[in-house]
């Protein structure tokens, strides 16, 4: 049994997918947030799940709380802590403490577009492919080995909302099947910071490159 923790700061429905996924030998051990108001909390305690708050505002700075934050997960000894729309800049300090077993979502096709305002962003760049990234967490923002992406097509009439829309759906596919990887111990990450997964999976599941597979809720992108 693999043990994870959850760092939201709002909605959570990423957090909320991997719950629902109910991963055969995951034990979703705490969800953490950063802001007290943070609405995912809501699900979490409604599934019997640990919550906690960290408010990094009663912290002078971050490496104190990034301490506290740690401080909070450790007390779970979780395998894996997933950044699940977890809006903060961490310290090298933090990330070193978890590397190899902290996991990112991140929405675009990294290496383009980090940092915010991703859709937007590729609106303004007239990209017609747009996607979300899962990776593990390194010290660079927005960076270090990917794991899996999903690409959506930009549409001419596309506006930040329905793009982000498009790509939160696949998101909502691409999260849990990075978690259900890593709790197989199916991922192992080369020398030059590229993942594979042992055993090899399909083209279908490592990459969802639309229109060749849709969302299971038949979303029409
Ligand atoms: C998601 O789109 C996630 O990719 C993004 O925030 C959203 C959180 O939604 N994360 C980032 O931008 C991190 N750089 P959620 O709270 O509903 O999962």
């Amino acid at each position: 049994m693999k043990s994870i923790v959850i760092l939201i700061s709002g909605r959570g429905s990423n957090m909320e997918a991997i719950v629902r996924a109910r991963i055969p030998g995951v034990r979703i051990a705490a969800v953490i947030a950063n802001r007290p108001g943070a609405s995912g909390l809501v699900f979490a305690q409604a599934n019997g799940i640990d919550t906690r708050v960290v408010d990094h505002t009663a912290y002078a700075d971050r490496v104190s709380f990034d301490d506290a934050l740690a401080e909070c997960i450790d007390a779970h000894a979780p395998d894996l802590v997933v950044l699940a729309g977890f809006m903060r800049v961490l310290t090298d300090g933090f990330v070193r403490r978890y590397e190899g077993r902290l996991l990112n979502i991140h929405p675009s096709l990294l290496p383009a577009f980090p940092g915010l305002h991703t859709h937007r962003r590729a609106i303004e760049a007239g990209v017609k492919v747009h996607g979300a990234t899962v990776h593990f967490v390194t010290a660079e923002l927005d960076d270090g080995p990917i794991v899996v992406q999903a690409a959506v097509p930009v549409r001419a009439d596309d506006d930040e909302a329905t793009l982000a829309a498009r790509v939160l759906a696949r998101e909502h596919l691409i999260y849990p099947q990075a978690v259900r990887w890593f709790a197989e111990d199916r991922l192992v990450i080369d020398g030059k910071g590229r993942v594979s997964v042992r055993g090899g999976c399909s083209d279908e599941v490592s990459a969802w490159i639309v229109p060749a597979l849709d969302a299971p809720t038949g979303e029409a992108s």
